[in-house]
């Protein structure tokens, strides 16, 4: 099938790839001249696992082909898939690509296209979308919802092997024309070179794919439910983290127990620096502002978005009540973007703790896998280091902020040598407490215990596991002029 797909970004390329990649002709438009280029070169803009590789083989087949201008692009398809970002003012989406791409759909067009929208947007925008191109054309064109739910780092799967596939939408011929371009996908069919990059999911998905077809306000609202429920279940366990610390308690240890409880489910329960990146932050912030904006107080979505903003601090709070004071330490950051396999810096909480470092004058030294530069004022005020040894040379605390795969096998003991304080901050729990133990540090993970200490009857109670044995105090303080345990004097004060 002739498909057009505008918007070349993580969901956009993704869509274009895999549906080249399953036999249709798909032609993709974007506004940015540089990318275009970059992509008819043979360049992936950012780091996708399967993209590069089927972008290519698109390339190669000639299924694949990019474009600025829509009237290369839109004449000859059949169906159009609306990909490009909704950002946010506040607590409203910002609609406005979405609005110039369906304009570019309204002039090119052909009469019988069937105008997909994958683009998160709030409920209504399908309509909206349906009389901004009746009005622009002078004739209906038929309009689709179809919320994509792929995730960074398993997008190519997500989008081959998904767990469902909903379609909202009022006429269902056009229901029909989007069900024959998934046919393939729906039916578990991929061909060859596709098949690849589904292994592993045979266990978890089902064949044939659900197929949910519903009014477009459901499908538009199904999509912020799903990202906000995953969101509220994060911030529900580093609740129960932050109370497990308290108690001496192992919130790894409750969330795998919770897990196993098939009505709860082990995803999205792994306690950390919160959620981040470009879709969490913004939908719960839009669904929230939709919900208020009609009366409806979204208490749920407000406190786990509390608790996420909480969450963030939790790595400055944890430095501080172990190294007491910030001001002048060094911080090897390991880990930048907002997960691991991608290189998306967007909304990562590694940034935002660089930030409040450097504000509290600490110097910090990163390293990621994935993400060699940053960006304006962290360029110039955050080190980026070759590898994790380098980041950790000179350091008084080794910070993880994100769990790539191979941070669970870092060289302890060299790192340890390396360091000028042994404390290791394990903000996604992805290091062994008793490995890092073992290699001599002081280790503090989110909910694990220790760290801070409950009084009970006036003394400190020592929380169940082994960093709290330790005094935090008796950690070398960084000038002898500035003791362990002396008042911080750090700008931004002990409430953060
Ligand atoms: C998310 C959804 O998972 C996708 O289904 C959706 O299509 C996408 O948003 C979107 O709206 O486009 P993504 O943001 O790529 O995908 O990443 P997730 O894997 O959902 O992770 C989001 C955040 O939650 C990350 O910061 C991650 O570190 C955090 N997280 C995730 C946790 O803190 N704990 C967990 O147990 C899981």
């Amino acid at each position: 099938m002739e498909i057009a797909v505008i918007g070349a970004g993580h969901v956009g390329l993704v869509c274009a790839a895999c549906l080249a990649g399953i036999g249709h002709r798909v032609r993709v438009q974007d506004i940015d001249g540089d990318r275009v280029e970059e992509l008819a070169r043979g360049e992936t803009p950012f780091l996708e696992p399967g993209l590069d590789e089927l972008l290519g083989e698109g390339r190669k087949s000639g299924r694949l082909s990019f474009h600025t201008d829509p009237a290369d692009a839109l004449p000859d398809a059949k169906l159009i898939f609306i990909c490009v970002p909704t950002w946010t003012n506040g607590d409203t989406a910002d609609l406005s690509a979405v609005v110039a791409a369906a304009s570019a759909v309204a002039k090119h067009a052909a009469d019988d296209a069937v105008l997909v929208n994958r683009s998160t947007s709030p409920v209504g925008t399908l309509e909206y979308i349906r009389t901004l191109v009746e009005e622009e054309r002078g004739s209906a064109l038929d309009v689709v919802s179809n919320p994509e739910f792929l995730a960074e780092g398993t997008a190519v799967a997500d989008f081959l092997a998904p767990y469902r596939i909903v379609i909202g939408a009022w006429e269902e011929w056009a229901v029909e024309r989007l069900v024959e371009a998934y046919r393939p996908i729906l039916d578990g069919l991929l061909p060859e070179p596709t098949r690849r990059w589904v292994k592993g999911r045979e266990a978890t998905r089902t064949i044939p794919v659900p197929l949910l077809i519903t009014a477009p306000e459901t499908a538009e609202l199904t999509k912020y439910a799903a990202n906000a429920f995953l969101a509220v279940k994060i911030s529900f366990i580093n609740e129960m983290a932050t109370i497990a610390d308290r108690f001496g308690a192992d919130v790894d240890e409750v969330s795998t127990a919770l897990g196993l409880d098939p009505r709860i489910g082990p995803h999205f329960l792994a306690a950390g620096l919160g959620w981040g990146g470009s879709c969490f932050p913004k939908d719960i912030l839009v669904l929230k502002g939709m919900a208020e904006t009609s009366g409806v107080s979204a208490r749920i979505l407000s406190a786990a978005n509390e608790v996420n903003t909480d969450q963030r601090r939790w790595v400055v709070h944890k430095l501080r009540s172990n190294l007491k004071t910030l001001l002048g330490r060094r911080v090897a950051l390991l880990g930048l973007s907002f997960k691991p396999n991608t290189d998306d810096i967007r909304n990562a909480p590694a940034l935002e703790i660089a930030d409040d470092l450097v504000r509290l004058n600490v110097h910090v030294r990163a390293f990621d896998p994935a993400v060699t530069r940053l960006p304006a004022p962290l360029d110039g005020s955050v080190e980026i280091a070759a590898d994790p040894i380098a980041a950790a040379t000179g350091a008084d605390a080794l910070v993880v902020a994100t769990e790539w795969p191979q941070f669970a096998d870092l060289p302890l003991a060299e790192l340890r040598a390396v360091m000028r304080v042994p404390l290791l901050i394990d903000g996604r729990n992805c290091i062994d407490p008793d490995r890092a133990r073992a290699a001599g540090f002081i280790y503090v993970g989110v909910g694990r215990g220790g760290g801070d200490v409950l009084p009970i009857n006036g003394r400190a109670s020592g929380a169940a596991t082994g960093e709290s044995r330790q005094d935090p105090a008796s950690l070398t303080p960084m000038h002898p002029a500035m003791p362990a345990g002396r008042p911080t004097t750090d700008p931004a004060g002990a409430g953060r």
